[in-house]
C-alpha cells in the first residue's frame, strides 16, 4: 500500500484526479471502476474540467461499484443518477459504456449480469474507492465475506441512518444495495482509495495499520499489490 498525505480534501481530491487522467493518457481505453459519494464530487469536478481541457473519454468503460435497491435511474438519490448528473452527462462517453448496478427487478439478477458485464469487458483497469466511516468499501459493510462477488447486501444501521439527510420526510430509505463484492473488486489491476475528514481517521488507521480482518472490509487492500491510498492531513491524523 502507497499512502499519499496531502494537507487538504482539495489537495487529495486533485491528486486522485491527475491519477485517473494519468490512467486515461496512457490508455484511452481504460476500464475504470467509479464510486459515489461526496468524497468523490471534488474528483468528478476535475475530471470534468480536464475533460474540457482535451482528456477524451470516448473509449473508455466504466463500472460503478454500487446502486440501491429499489431506486430506478430516474431516482435523485439512486447511484445511477448521481453518475449522470456528476460525471456522464458532461464527457464523451458513449452512454452504453457506462455500467451502474440496477436497482430494479430481482437483485441476485441484476448482481449476476454486472459480474459477467464485468468478465465480458474488465478487468477494471482502476478501481476508485470511497470508505466509509466504518470502514465498508463499495456497501460491503463490516462482517462482509472477503471473498464476495457482486450481490445484494443488506446496509448496516449506521449507514441507512447516515443516508437519511439525503430522502424526503417520511421517504423510505433503502435498506439494501447492489454492491461490487470485496473480491470482485479486488480484482481491479489497480486500486485507489480517497479518503478525506476527521471522520474517516480511524477507518483509515484501520485500513492502512489494523489486522485484515471482514470487520473492517477496507483492510483486504493491505493485500493488494497496487494499492494507493490517497488521504489529507484530517484523515491521516491516527496513523502512527
Ligand atoms: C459509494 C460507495 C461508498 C462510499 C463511502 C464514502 O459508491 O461505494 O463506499 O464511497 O460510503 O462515502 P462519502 O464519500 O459520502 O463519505
Amino acid at each position: 500500500m502507497r499512502v499519499v498525505i496531502l494537507p487538504t480534501p482539495a489537495d487529495a481530491a486533485r491528486h486522485v484526479t491527475e491519477l485517473i487522467a494519468g490512467q486515461l493518457r496512457e490508455n484511452p481505453r481504460s476500464v475504470l471502476g467509479l464510486a459515489t459519494g461526496g468524497t468523490m464530487e471534488p474528483v468528478y469536478e476535475g475530471l470534468i474540467a480536464r475533460h474540457r481541457a482535451g482528456l477524451s473519454f470516448a473509449e473508455v468503460t466504466i463500472f460503478n461499484l454500487d446502486e440501491y435497491v429499489g431506486l430506478g435511474p430516474e431516482h435523485p438519490q439512486s447511484y445511477s443518477h448521481y453518475m449522470r448528473e456528476r460525471l456522464f452527462a458532461h464527457v464523451d462517453i458513449a452512454e452504453a459504456s457506462c455500467f451502474v448496478p440496477s436497482g430494479r427487478g430481482v437483485p441476485a439478477a441484476a448482481a449476476r449480469a454486472y459480474e459477467a458485464e464485468i468478465a465480458r469487458r474488465g478487468p477494471v483497469d482502476l478501481q476508485l474507492l470511497g470508505l466509509g466511516e466504518n470502514g465498508h468499501i463499495g456497501f460491503n459493510e463490516p462482517g462482509s465475506s472477503l471473498g464476495s462477488r457482486t450481490r445484494e447486501k443488506l446496509l448496516s444501521h449506521d449507514t441507512v441512518e447516515a443516508n437519511r439527510r439525503f430522502f424526503g420526510p417520511g421517504e423510505a430509505v433503502p435498506e439494501t444495495a447492489v454492491t461490487m463484492g470485496i473480491a470482485t473488486i479486488c480484482e481491479a489491476r489497480s486500486i485507489v482509495v480517497l479518503a478525506t475528514g476527521a471522520r474517516k481517521a480511524s477507518a483509515v488507521r484501520a485500513m492502512v495499520e489494523g489486522p485484515v480482518t471482514a470487520m473492517c472490509p477496507a483492510s483486504i487492500l493491505q493485500m493488494h499489490p497496487r494499492v494507493r491510498v490517497v488521504i489529507d492531513a484530517e484523515a491521516a491524523a491516527d496513523l502512527a
